[in-house]
């Protein structure tokens, strides 16, 4: 319904860029944060809760209510990326610990709730390994009749970062990215091709670190521990990725995504393909396909362009009011 907020609930491995992804949900006029799952991804699942807690807290906005959710993939190990996100995987920028607690709540339980008590379809957004979500849609499927989509942060339609085909969150619980695609809802795939263009410029990054205001503050710490990947057309060493959080500049204005609706198929076979999402681009059936296999994939809307300036301004606009004034 035009002028209402669009019901949110992110579901994230709190991270460096998932803090910058919840900065914006909860300042941007036109979401409506309604809960946050934590699952174990870039750090153990206790750490994302305690990251998450915090980001809530530092962005005025905590009554939002979080839930803890697996501690582990369905089938692997966790393997945490600490490397990237610091030992406390937040950037170790040393904010106190949060001074409320989690709901007395799981994540599954606490998402089966906020989707089905929600007046208005709920948009999903995964920025993190899928070993919740797959769980939610094997224990609760009705869900999906109040599941207006999912968009994740996830996959590669080019080259992975965990491998040179996968992308981390897919990587590391394959299978339950797997259960994702077929969930039934229509789903949008903000992959690595995407995720790694939305680079705030350095001049940005030192603003918000200066700034008086703690939310915009916190942007500007987080931004300053997200380097841009190399090869890209950042402006100088303090830019900075929006990573996750420009998955959900996608749902605030998705006029700034190029999508297209494609097969994707996720690689689950031990190798070293596995983890990989598979895009079939090709424009007509193949030998495969000719030879007695139909495509197999389910149909994603696939992110393969990104406004990038669109969303640096509306990332800097939510969560800081504006660009700095040329001088
Ligand atoms: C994804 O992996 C994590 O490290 C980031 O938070 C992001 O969700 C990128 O591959
Ligand atoms: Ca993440």
């Amino acid at each position: 319904m035009a002028g209402q907020p669009i019901p949110v609930i992110i579901d994230c491995d709190t991270g460096v860029d998932d803090a910058l992804a919840l900065l914006f949900a909860v300042r941007h006029p036109g979401l409506e944060l309604r809960a946050v799952t934590c699952v174990a991804g870039n750090t153990d699942v206790d750490g994302v809760v305690r990251n998450t807690l915090t980001v809530l807290e530092r962005a005025g906005a905590g009554d939002v209510p979080v839930a803890r959710g697996a501690e582990r993939p369905l089938i692997e190990a966790a393997r945490s990326a600490r490397h990237v996100h610091g030992t406390d995987g937040m950037g170790d920028l040393g904010l106190p610990a949060p001074v409320r607690r989690p709901a007395d709540v799981d994540a599954v339980t606490l998402l089966r709730r906020e989707i089905l008590r929600s007046p208005r379809p709920v948009t999903l957004v995964p920025t993190a390994p899928l070993t919740n979500i797959a769980l939610l849609l094997r224990i609760h499927p009705e869900v999906t009749r109040n599941i207006e989509r999912i968009v994740f942060m996830g996959g590669a339609v080019a080259t992975g970062n965990a491998t040179p085909v996968a992308e981390f969150n897919v990587w590391h619980d394959p299978e339950a990215a797997a259960v994702l695609l077929t969930a039934g809802v229509p789903i949008t795939m903000y992959g690595l091709d995407v995720f790694q263009r939305v680079v705030v410029p350095g001049q940005e990054v030192r603003r918000l670190r200066a700034s008086a205001e703690p939310g915009a503050r916190l942007a500007g710490e987080l931004l300053a521990h997200r380097p841009a990947a190399p090869g890209s057309d950042a402006d100088d060493d303090a830019a900075g990725g929006l990573g996750d959080a420009g998955a959900v500049c996608a749902v605030a204005d998705p006029g700034g995504l190029t999508t297209r609706l494609l097969p994707v198929e996720v690689s689950l076979a031990p190798g070293p393909g596995r983890g990989q999402t598979v895009v079939d681009r090709r424009p007509r059936p193949g030998e495969a396909e000719i030879h007695g296999g139909a495509r197999e994939g389910a149909m994603v809307d696939v992110a393969l362009d990104v406004d990038v300036a669109r969303y640096v301004e509306l990332y800097l606009e939510t969560v800081a009011g504006g660009r700095a004034q040329a001088n």
